[in-house]
């Protein structure tokens, strides 16, 4: 099989307005390449200083307890799991309208997957949670999609009953909020990832796991470095997930412009929300003014999709389909668990129906407005 993501390079550069932004965010890359030559000289590569400032930093952003660094979200997942007990057959449950790692954590962790469908804000549908609930259930793995936070007083309410865990993947969530509340600081475990195209981003992978809780804190610290106390002695078996050094360098470069750059998104975001309210074929999530959403996706719903897509594409606008397939209907979810069409209709309508177009910090407000202006004459033309 082909690495398919040169590919994806390739195609991303061919078009005006693209999802791929990476290049205009490092044009300051010799302040970064100073700070890592820095980190050369003290021969500290992994785990070190900058770890720890980012860990700090990232504390300090989200009003959070504890903050361990890790080589990527997924890993972030896999080892909250692993670190609250869980284990062969037990049953979690999550959204079918995800990213690919949330649900292939959960299966890592030798854990069964169990979907309860999603609603009109994108997210797992509390009422339909319950439902699913067996002497197996141990946690509820919820996803603040596009980051939006999930209706979590009630999923707090549904996992005190039954005593479950509450793990967040707030993978697009940093800085989201529902009141005073930072995404990852409502259940036992936040999961935040730091890819390349994240809010919050490094120059590769890594992750964040945050909890209000100490004992599960040193616990994620030993999962992360091969459960080491010293470089002699392991007292649990651990995995290697540690954030690389010149990756903190990165972070903590950018740490300090992700309010901005969640403000730039918001403000895009809003412009689009104005821009494209009257249009009769368009439907918006309805937005909330108690839950702050940080956009790391822009989507909506669209009649003929997929020609707009094509449509959006030829006028050189990245427009994308953010999923076109929900988990339960993925090759291995069905042999897993013999699910089948109509099985989750709500996360099958949006992975039929949504579109994405760029919202990043640097999207322009005359792209904006051309982005708005051709899905308007899309529809007048058809
Ligand atoms: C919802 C969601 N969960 C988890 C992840 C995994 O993060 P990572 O790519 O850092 O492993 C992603 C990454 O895109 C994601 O979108």
């Amino acid at each position: 099989m082909k690495n398919f993501l040169t590919k994806q390079y390739i195609k991303d550069k061919k078009f005006k307005i693209r999802h791929n932004y990476l290049s205009d965010e490092f044009k300051d890359y010799p302040k970064i390449f100073k700070k890592i030559e820095k980190v050369i000289k003290f021969n500290d590569f992994t785990l070190g200083f900058e770890v720890d400032k980012f860990e700090n930093n990232f504390k300090k952003l989200i009003n959070a307890k504890n903050c361990i660094a890790v080589g990527s979200g997924t890993d972030a997942i896999y080892m909250s799991l692993k670190c609250l007990g869980l284990s062969r057959g037990d049953e979690v449950i999550t959204t079918p309208y995800t990213f690919y790692s949330t649900v292939n954590a959960i299966v890592q962790a030798d854990c069964r997957p169990v979907f309860a469908d999603v609603q009109g804000d994108f997210n797992i549908n509390p009422e339909l949670i319950e439902k699913k609930i067996t002497k197996k259930t141990k946690a509820i793995l919820v996803v603040h999609w596009a980051g939006r936070i999930c209706d979590m007083n009630r999923i707090k309410k549904i996992a005190k009953k039954y005593n479950l865990y509450i793990v967040e993947d707030a993978c697009h969530a940093i800085l989201a909020k529902k009141g005073k509340i930072f995404a990852g600081n409502f259940g036992d475990i936040g999961c935040f990832s730091l890819h390349p195209l994240k809010n919050l981003n490094v120059w590769g992978d890594g992750g964040m796991m945050v909890t209000k809780n100490k004992n599960i804190a040193k616990k994620l610290k030993l999962l992360r470095n091969h459960g080491l106390v010293n470089r002699n002695e392991i007292k649990i078996f651990g995995i290697n997930s540690r954030l690389d050094t010149v990756q903190a360098v990165v972070a903590n470069h950018l740490i300090k412009k992700v309010k901005n750059i969640t403000k730039a998104r918001r403000d895009n975001a809003r412009k689009l929300d104005i821009g494209l309210k009257n249009i009769d074929s368009i439907k918006i999530p309805k937005r909330d003014t108690e839950n702050y959403e940080v956009f790391h996706i822009y989507s909506i719903r669209a009649k003929k999709r997929d020609l707009l897509i094509k449509f959006l594409h030829s006028k050189g606008i990245d427009a994308k389909k953010y999923y076109p397939i929900p988990m339960h209907l993925q090759t291995p979810s069905k042999i897993m668990g013999n699910y089948k069409k109509g099985d989750f209709p709500y996360a099958e309508k949006l992975c039929n129906e949504t579109i994405s177009v760029p919202i990043h910090q640097f999207v322009k407000k005359n792209e904006i407005n051309y982005i708005i202006k051709n899905i308007k004459d899309f529809y007048s033309k058809s």
